[in-house]
């Protein structure tokens, strides 16, 4: 059982999950120093840890003892996690312990400046075995804010660090790096206003010895989908740490009296069990405390972006429907240029209404046509952006992010609208909310296809407010959006996987990975995605070979058999594929529904060279291996998490198999000759006393 415990005699804050303490106590200067994060603790063993020595002896000491919440007062030498100016121009922020609330697993210890009316409350929420953690502030003078991170985490002495976080570009993200941690500072980071391709927001740190079952895992994720910046420290002394939060260096708030300031959440994993025992914790979290819907199977999903492009008509969006259909889909997404003058990426984006030349007597026909085939409908929209030729820019050219007398930077011929201005968020909303409701849509891709530029916002008081205070306001329509259209999903994408993360999660229901579909790239992609993110939230399609990006080609199963990896949907042209590969089509989509319950729902096994999804007496293995040199020998999958003392049946060749040796020496699966070979098996527990 979670727990949050206070021993007054030594000043210590304990908080306890099932697998995990996170120790900090107050020092005799009252500031909240670090003092354990892994295995569980006694009260009585929290309150004997050694406290750090004396802080600041001397100003050639290292950076002083692990802190809470990093500040700039006095012999403070470490990255500051919170970076306050003063009216009178002081800095720093000089801890005095308030005092403390518990309420149902969640501490908020309240501190205040000893020179200067500025309080700060450090919150502590323990969440199955997940710590979030975020901070508030309240000032009685104005201050200005440089630097405002939700917390600071610390881990132990070890006698060596490696970073592992995912890094990547547009159709090529989340790409897993692990690498010795450099002495000095490492930091991650978007400067784009949103979460971005390039850098996600979560990292984990072991001691250089941790494999995917076994070993100490630190990891932390921050629930922001704006610009954010987590900084990692390795001292030269030995130790090592993270700050971290929203905004990037450069930026600075106004915090007027009266006001309340609030961060985000970022959230803290410790797992003794290695990297997959990290991510399935990430994984239960997102879905226990996270996703709105969280139990629901994900649609099997139908979207002709990489059939048609920008060429979306009412006829062929119908005929590509009655194919997609009968090859199994639930849920038909029509994506962008379906409205305003959009026939290309230079005109229309901001006129939400439907093309009169391509949909000439509205969307009511086509949906009624997809609602007809036993479907849901769904439709791409951008509603963060314009482009400058259209309607809603020539009536509003102020709209947009911009400063007095610089160019307005075009990238993907469009620029990015202030939803910091109520406004132009009240807009949105209304063209949203009446688009949903109108047509009865079921489910919005909501895309945002470029980064902030010249990010002004003439006449506001607080300029860099909008990079908090637009992601607000998205975070707020999804929100009411989903309140009033309760049927209403939401995929986030951000030309691909630019926005992914715990925040965005929050209000959508599955993310848009990747705009790169070829199998074989999507494995790596999947692989990193796959550390914090879980399957069900992974929207994946099955696309042409040769792949319209890669020209790579591969087989259909191979691409289905990744896909089948996490939501599975459809993306090819399917007018242009076979009988005989709608057929196959339509049976791995058939079979897909069979084990969606054990992808969606199941606990995930990373493998050498696949997956495995385990879901009560289920068991699925995917198993795939791009192309290898003749010789290459195939080693057995080991399994992970099932009954050694069972016994297993596979449900296709009717083979028995003993848990025991299907973790060791493993299952060797039986792939098909010829490269991009994959297969998918799936296992069922005999029931005790089973005759089999
Ligand atoms: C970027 C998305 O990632 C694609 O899937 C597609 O929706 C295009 N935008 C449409 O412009």
């Amino acid at each position: 059982m979670p727990s949050v415990t206070f021993d007054a005699a030594s000043r210590t804050y304990l908080l306890r999950t099932s697998t995990t303490s996170y120790v900090f106590g107050l020092d005799a200067e009252d500031t909240p120093v670090h003092l354990h994060w892994g295995p569980v603790l006694t009260q009585e063993q929290a309150a004997s840890l050694p406290r750090p020595a004396a802080p600041r002896a001397s100003s050639f000491d290292g950076v002083g003892p692990a802190e809470e919440l990093g500040t700039e007062a006095g012999a403070r030498f470490g990255t500051p996690s919170l970076q306050i100016a003063f009216p009178d121009g002081a800095r720093g922020v000089d801890w005095r312990h308030l005092g403390h609330t518990i309420d149902e697993g969640h501490l908020t210890v309240r501190f205040r400046d000893a020179v200067q009316p500025f309080e700060v409350d450090l919150h502590y929420r323990v969440r199955g075995d997940v710590l979030e953690r975020w901070i508030g502030l309240r000032s009685e003078v104005p201050v200005t804010i440089l630097r405002c991170d939700s917390a600071a985490w610390s881990v132990p002495s070890l006698s060596g660090y490696r970073l592992s976080h995912a890094t990547g570009g547009w159709s090529a993200e989340h790409q897993l790096r692990r690498t010795d941690l450099t002495v000095g500072e490492t930091t991650l980071t978007s400067r784009r206003g949103v979460t971005s391709h390039h850098a996600n927001p979560w990292l984990a740190v072991d001691g250089g010895d941790a494999g995917e079952r076994h070993g100490e895992v630190w990891s932390c994720a921050l629930a922001w989908s704006g610009s954010w910046r987590v900084t990692v420290t390795r001292t030269p002394s030995g130790s090592t740490g993270w700050t971290g939060g929203f905004g990037h260096e450069g930026l600075t708030w106004r915090l007027e009296p009266g006001e309340e300031w609030v961060t985000p959440v970022f959230a803290g994993v410790y797992a003794p069990d290695g990297f997959g025992g990290a991510s399935r914790r990430w994984h239960d979290h997102v879905t226990q405390n996270v996703l709105p819907e969280p139990d629901e199977l994900r649609p099997v999903v139908y979207n002709a972006w990489e059939a048609v492009g920008f060429d979306v008509a009412e006829s062929n969006q119908k005929e590509l429907a009655v194919l997609a259909a009968r090859a199994g889909v639930e849920l038909f997404v029509m994506d962008d240029a379906w409205f305003g003058g959009r026939t290309g990426d230079s005109a229309g984006l901001g006129d939400w209404w439907p093309n009169p030349d391509r949909f000439p007597n509205g969307l009511a026909p086509l949906i009624d046509e997809v609602h007809g085939l036993g479907m849901r409908f769904g439709l791409w929209v951008e509603p963060e952006m314009v482009n400058p030729d259209s309607d809603l820019y020539r009536a509003h050219p102020d709209w947009v992010l911009h400063m007095p007398g610089r160019p307005r930077t075009l990238l993907r011929n469009q620029l990015v609208l202030n939803f910091a201005r109520p406004d132009v968020a009240d807009w949105a909303h209304k063209w949203l909310h009446r688009l949903v409701g109108e047509h009865g849509v079921d489910f919005l891709k909501w895309d945002f296809n470029r980064a902030f530029t010249e990010a002004g916002q003439p006449g506001a008081a607080d300029q860099d407010r909008l990079w908090i205070d637009h992601v607000r306001a998205v975070y707020s329509i999804m929100d009411r959006l989903r309140a009033d259209h309760p049927h209403l999903r939401i995929e986030a994408c951000a030309g691909g996987g630019g926005r992914t993360d715990l925040g965005i999660l929050a209000r959508t229901d599955q993310v848009w990975t990747s705009d790169n579909t070829d199998a074989h790239d999507r494995i790596a992609i999947q692989h990193g995605f796959s550390q914090i993110y879980p399957a069900r939230v992974m929207a994946a399609w099955v696309t042409d070979s040769p792949n319209p990006l890669t020209r790579r080609v591969t087989p259909l199963s191979f691409r289905f058999h990744v896909a089948m990896a996490g939501a599975l949907g459809l993306g090819g042209d399917l007018l242009k594929w076979t009988p005989a590969e709608l057929a196959e089509a339509a049976a791995l989509v058939g079979r897909y529904k069979e084990i969606r319950p054990v992808v969606q729902l199941g606990r995930q096994d990373r493998l050498e060279y696949g997956v495995q999804y385990t879901y009560g007496d289920q068991v699925v293995v995917l198993a795939w291996r791009g192309p290898v040199a003749h010789g290459t020998p195939l080693v057995p999958l080991r399994l992970a998490g099932v009954d050694p003392l069972g016994r297993y049946r596979d449900e296709d060749t009717g083979a028995l198999h003993h848990g025991a040796l299907l973790m060791a020496p493993g299952l060797l699966p039986d792939l098909p000759a010829g490269d991009y070979a994959s297969t998918l098996i799936r296992l069922r527990a005999l029931g005790p006393g089973s005759s089999d």
